[in-house]
């Protein structure tokens, strides 16, 4: 079902309610990646351009305790916000009552107000996270129309976006929660074959139900990153030191017997005695893996291994990096496939979120993908095939002309 966009609504002279996912990292009060912010650009410029007024909102972080709102607050976003659009971004430090309702009242046309991190209600009793019904009410009555532009967040059914769109009468996808829903649920669900999937990171308990969605999808499925040690394990081959879910290997197993050829796995690997980014490693052959070594990335034959199967592909998934990127010595794995993926011909490239998208990001390929996904879990259980209550709360498109 496609769901309406902000194109499909009239927003001129409205206070428009935008719920972006702002919960970017920080250290020490600063910021420290701000993808997130200025891929929500695109929805905030064409509401400013429809001359209407912009109502917003995210979470930062959890708040579980009092002293968690002064590591939490959205002041710093809302800055960082401002030199953005190089504009001014009124700045409420409250998440509800007359201060906050004084200040949506008095703003014009063009003006932007962004209100406090709604996990500050989480200390009512969860309001927020356990998306309390009179919080969700009390937000939909600060706007006229609800733009969801939060993908980062859809898969969660909280106040500040279920509850508002369930108690507002126009629900509609800005420009990045349509474009997400597009290119994750387009590859997944309508790929353009062959569709190939690569999918790393640390543990192979963290991705069953994606594994297990795409052998049924894809046409092959690259194995790489800390979980392939369990399907390596579960091949027979000594593995050494290297990360393992011991309790999975019989799953694994079972999976590489369902995929019959479908799930390729590494060949060869960079070991080294410790996990540091000091250690020195020398590149084997998985089935020569020193006893007393552990595997941090996936090696050269193993990328010559992987641009063979992604020849001709027309969809690629990419979801959990193919090594300890973090440290330099162990990065070639990751930096190699955002190059495999930046050359392929004629491809749809889709980026997963999380860790891989950092990374694409910090290696400089931020522009040489089809798209890098703002969503981490969401992302994961978009893959995983599931409905995602932010997106099936969006209104839908009319589907008869009558609706
Ligand atoms: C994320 O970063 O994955 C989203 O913003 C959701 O955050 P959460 O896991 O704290 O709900």
């Amino acid at each position: 079902m496609s769901k309406k966009t902000i194109k499909d609504v009239q927003l001129t002279g409205k206070t428009v309610l935008i719920r972006v996912d702002f919960n970017v990292p920080m250290k020490n009060g600063q910021i420290t990646d701000q993808n997130r912010i200025v891929q929500a650009l695109p929805t905030i410029k064409y509401v400013l351009e429809q001359k209407a007024k912009i109502v917003l909102f995210s979470h930062l972080g959890r708040v579980e305790k009092e002293e968690d709102k002064l590591t939490n607050s959205l002041a710093p976003v809302a800055k960082r916000l401002s030199e953005l659009l190089a504009k001014p971004v009124l700045f409420i430090n409250e998440t509800r009552g007359p201060k906050l309702e004084a200040a949506v009242k008095n703003m014009k046309v063009g003006d932007i107000l962004m209100f406090e991190n709604t996990r500050f209600e989480d200390l009512n009793g969860k309001a927020e996270s356990k998306n309390n019904s009179e919080l969700g009410k009390y937000w939909a009555s600060l706007g006229d129309v609800f733009v969801n532009d939060a993908f980062g967040t859809a898969h969660r059914a909280h106040a500040s976006n279920v509850g508002i769109a369930n108690n507002s009468d126009e629900v509609v996808a800005g420009f990045l929660m349509e474009k997400e829903i597009k290119f994750i649920g387009d590859a997944v669900d309508h790929p353009v074959r062959p569709f190939v999937a690569i999918l790393g990171g640390a543990k192979v308990s963290d991705k069953i139900s994606v594994i297990e969605n795409l052998l049924t999808k894809a046409d092959k499925i690259l194995i790489c990153g800390a979980m392939a040690y369990t399907f390596l394990k579960a091949q027979g081959l000594e593995i050494g030191l290297s990360k393992c879910e011991d309790d999975y290997v019989e799953f694994a197993k079972s999976l590489l017997e369902k995929g019959r050829g479908k799930l390729i796995l590494p060949v060869d690997h960079a070991v080294a005695l410790e996990f540091s980014d000091q250690a020195t490693f020398e590149v084997v052959d998985v089935d020569k893996t020193p006893a007393d070594r552990m595997g941090l990335d996936i090696g050269p034959k193993t990328i010559a291994l992987f641009k063979k199967e992604l020849q001709g592909a027309k969809t690629v998934v990419w979801n959990g990096p193919a090594g300890v990127f973090e440290f330099a010595q162990f990065a070639y794995g990751t930096k190699s496939i955002c190059q495999l993926l930046a050359e392929l011909p004629n491809a749809t490239t889709v980026i997963g979120g999380g860790d891989s998208a950092a990374a694409a990001i910090k290696f400089g390929f931020e522009n040489q993908f089809t798209h890098i996904s703002t969503g981490g879990g969401a992302s994961l259980e978009y893959l995983e095939g599931k409905e995602l209550p932010g997106v099936a709360a969006i209104n839908d498109v009319c589907c008869c002309g009558r609706c």
